[in-house]
């Protein structure tokens, strides 16, 4: 399959939509997704497959004055473990990574989270510390990450 990966439009929340109620036990709604989609300061891809056209995951970042907050990262269950999630994180890191104003990278994920815990150290996030019942769905710690900005060389090679 070739992935094509190009901002999100708000045609595509539908798609978004049914990725992420089948992705986080609470789903973000459709009108987060159409905020973030409308800031300025956010930047939210998505990944396609560029023969059907269909939405097979998406990142969403926001910028704040101290780093780049990954808000969200989801892939559909049928396209997991081909590196999708991988490569829209590498795509953010490529649009964010260059020129003054370059910041870092945070997130938060649940502790239990094996899997994007994986991924995130996979792609550069270290393990910064725990923000005790975060989740107010069951009180889960949230483990908290950051990346160091992209070096510069790095980030227009
Ligand atoms: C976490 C998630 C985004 C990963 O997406 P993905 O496209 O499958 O990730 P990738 O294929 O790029 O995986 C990269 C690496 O992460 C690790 N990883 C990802 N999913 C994994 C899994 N199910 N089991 C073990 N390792 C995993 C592996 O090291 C993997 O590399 P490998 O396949 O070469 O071993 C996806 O599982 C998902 O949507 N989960 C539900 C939503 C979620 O939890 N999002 C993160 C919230 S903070």
């Amino acid at each position: 399959m070739t992935v094509e990966l190009r901002p999100l439009a708000p045609r595509d929340l539908p798609a978004v939509d049914r990725i992420e109620r089948d992705s986080y036990p609470t789903p973000w709604s459709r009108s987060m997704f159409a905020s973030e989609l409308a800031k300025p300061s956010s930047i939210c891809l998505g990944a396609f497959d560029a023969e059907t056209r269909e939405l097979t995951g998406y990142v969403i970042a926001s910028r704040y004055v101290d780093a780049w907050h990954v808000m969200n990262v989801a892939v559909a269950r049928e396209h997991r473990r081909k590196g999708m999630a991988t490569a829209l994180l590498l795509r953010l890191f490529e649009l964010t990574g260059r020129g003054e104003g370059r910041r870092g990278y945070t997130l938060e994920v649940r502790v239990s989270n094996d899997d994007a815990i994986r991924l995130y150290e996979r792609v550069g996030f270290r393990r910064r510390g725990i923000r005790r019942g975060y989740y107010t769905d069951n009180r889960e710690d949230a483990l908290v990450m950051w990346k160091d900005p992209v070096p510069e060389a790095a980030a227009s090679a």
